[in-house]
């Protein structure tokens, strides 16, 4: 991809998570945080340890790590979105933590000093960037040798879910058709090939853990409030005004095949985590 167009893509992904910063993860349907936090669970930080927390949007990573690393360590969090970061920013603010930096900065090329972290992640961000692999070489230099770099990504979702996601696809333009997990091909279709991207950018003992995670809506209304707080937003914004309410009564429909027992509504995604570590010494002699 040529620069010009990494950089206006690096920036539509920033205006839509500048438009959700209010409202992203904060719609009462626990999502991003426990996803975020089983993978600073896969990677240990431990007391004292200077953690990076890449594409940090409104913290759900970030709260996990500076838990972790306690008064003794530090984290730095950083988003190229600038109503993210000042969203998280205050929030770090009135949690009282004095061990958290949060920079606006492009996870391509966050411009930090190398070999300044010992844990690193990146829950959710990978498939947004223009170039994953360079980003990761980027993030290996980042980190001291014997490191740690943990990425989430998404596998595949329940047929409930597909058919649900579905109704927007009459309207979206062929480059958003792909933008929630980078589709069925490529690096991102599977757990061999996230664990590729990651070993090619120098890692070794590279791993994948995978678990599912579970959504529930009491109703459609929910889940309409959910998916606008999130990058699911582009495909809303995607579909004309006066046509949202159809759309709205086709999600209703399809979320009945996921009513439970109880009444709600439950769909499931596979989460794949995807750790490594910078090599003590590399085999690239870096
Ligand atoms: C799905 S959200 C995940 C946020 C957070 N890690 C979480 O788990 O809730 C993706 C985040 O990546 C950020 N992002 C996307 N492209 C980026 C880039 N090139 N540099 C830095 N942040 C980026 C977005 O602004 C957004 O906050």
């Amino acid at each position: 991809m040529d620069p010009n167009e990494a950089a206006q893509r690096s920036a539509r992904v920033a205006a839509v998570f500048d438009r959700v910063a209010d409202t992203y993860d904060a719609v009462g349907v626990p999502w991003f945080t426990p996803i975020a936090e089983r993978l600073v669970t896969e990677l240990s930080p431990a007391p004292g340890e200077r953690a990076l927390d890449i594409g940090t949007g409104r913290g759900a990573a970030l709260w996990a790590l500076a838990d972790a690393v306690g008064a003794t360590g530090h984290v730095t969090g950083l988003d190229l979105a600038p109503a993210m970061v000042a969203a998280t920013r205050r929030e770090a603010a009135e949690r009282g933590l004095a061990t958290v930096t949060l920079l606006v900065a492009d996870a391509a090329d966050p411009a930090l000093p190398a070999a300044s972290f010992d844990v690193a992640v990146a829950s959710l961000v990978l498939f947004f960037l223009p170039d994953p692999p360079a980003a990761l070489r980027g993030w290996h230099g980042l980190l001291v040798p014997g490191g740690r770099l943990g990425v989430s990504t998404f596998g595949s979702r329940d047929a409930a879910w597909e058919q649900l996601d579905d109704v927007f696809t009459p309207f979206l333009p062929p480059q958003l058709l792909d933008a929630r997990t980078s589709g069925t091909r490529g690096p991102f279709a599977s757990d061999a090939g996230v664990e590729e991207l990651v070993a090619a950018a120098g890692f070794a003992e590279v791993r994948t853990a995978s678990f599912e995670q579970t959504v529930t809506f009491v109703d459609a209304e929910q889940w309409r409030l959910w998916s606008w707080s999130h990058g699911q937003r582009t495909h809303w914004e995607a579909v004309p005004g006066e046509r949202r309410d159809e759309v709205l009564a086709a999600a209703a429909e399809r979320l009945e095949a996921a009513r439970d027992r109880t009444g709600t509504f439950t769909l499931t995604q596979q989460v794949r985590l995807t750790v490594g570590v910078r090599p003590v010494v590399s085999p690239r002699g870096t």
